[in-house]
């Protein structure tokens, strides 16, 4: 599964891509607007640093204003994902731009028939919120599982991006559930190394290793 990191803090996304946990981003203007940075300086910046994928938010809602806004972001660099809401005029603004050759990206989905909608325009990446669906009492992971089903009764290209990852065991089910990439904030990324069993055999191992008095370099 790959990892996303869902931010625009070019600081933690360098030190994710310096672990070499980090094969993408995702931002949206909620993210752009917590940065308190221009969107396409910081998007620029951004797709400098990762290799991967970059998602970059349209804010038109309307077809062609959204293919006007691609148009530009998609300049910014050959790794920009256009990231498009799932609506009439969306879809119609994925196909055009996957039929010409670029990344995208459906966002705000939050149902199974929604990301089978997805899949027939052609998306390059489905998010499925999994976080803001459980804050509402339905199942996110129940999601992801019908759309993986869904995806692979059809051979649908569109890889299942989970978003919305809000900790350890999103990430956990995720992978279990074969979601082709999850974005999450780099402290949930982080999160993932913690295990108190890690922390207390490490003390004890250097507590063991000072009594011998050795040292290897
Ligand atoms: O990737 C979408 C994400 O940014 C939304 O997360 O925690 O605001 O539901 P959240």
């Amino acid at each position: 599964m790959k990892f996303f990191a869902d931010t625009a803090e070019i600081a933690d996304i360098r030190e994710l891509a310096d672990a070499g946990l980090l094969d993408g981003v995702t931002t949206n203007p909620s993210l752009i607007k917590k940065s308190g940075r221009d969107f396409i300086e910081v998007v620029t910046e951004i797709a400098g640093v990762v290799s991967g994928p970059v998602s970059a938010e349209v804010v038109a809602t309307e077809h062609k204003a959204m293919m006007k806004e691609a148009e530009k972001l998609r300049k910014i660099a050959t790794n920009i994902v256009i990231k498009v809401p799932l609506t009439p005029d969306g879809l119609k603004t994925c196909k055009a731009l996957t039929g010409e050759g670029t990344m995208v990206n459906v966002t705000l989905c939050f149902s199974a028939n929604q990301a089978l909608l997805a899949g027939k325009a052609g998306a390059s990446f489905i998010s499925p919120f999994v976080g803001r669906l459980d804050d509402i009492g339905q199942s996110g992971m129940e999601l992801i599982s019908d759309i993986r089903q869904i995806y692979d009764n059809y051979d649908f290209p569109t890889e299942i991006l989970v978003a919305s990852v809000r900790n350890p065991i999103h990430v956990l089910d995720a992978a279990k559930l074969g979601a082709d990439v999850m974005t999450a904030p780099p402290a949930v990324i982080w999160s993932l190394f913690k295990h108190p069993l890690t922390d207390a055999g490490l003390e004890s191992f250097l507590k063991d290793w000072a009594a011998t008095g050795q040292k290897i370099a």
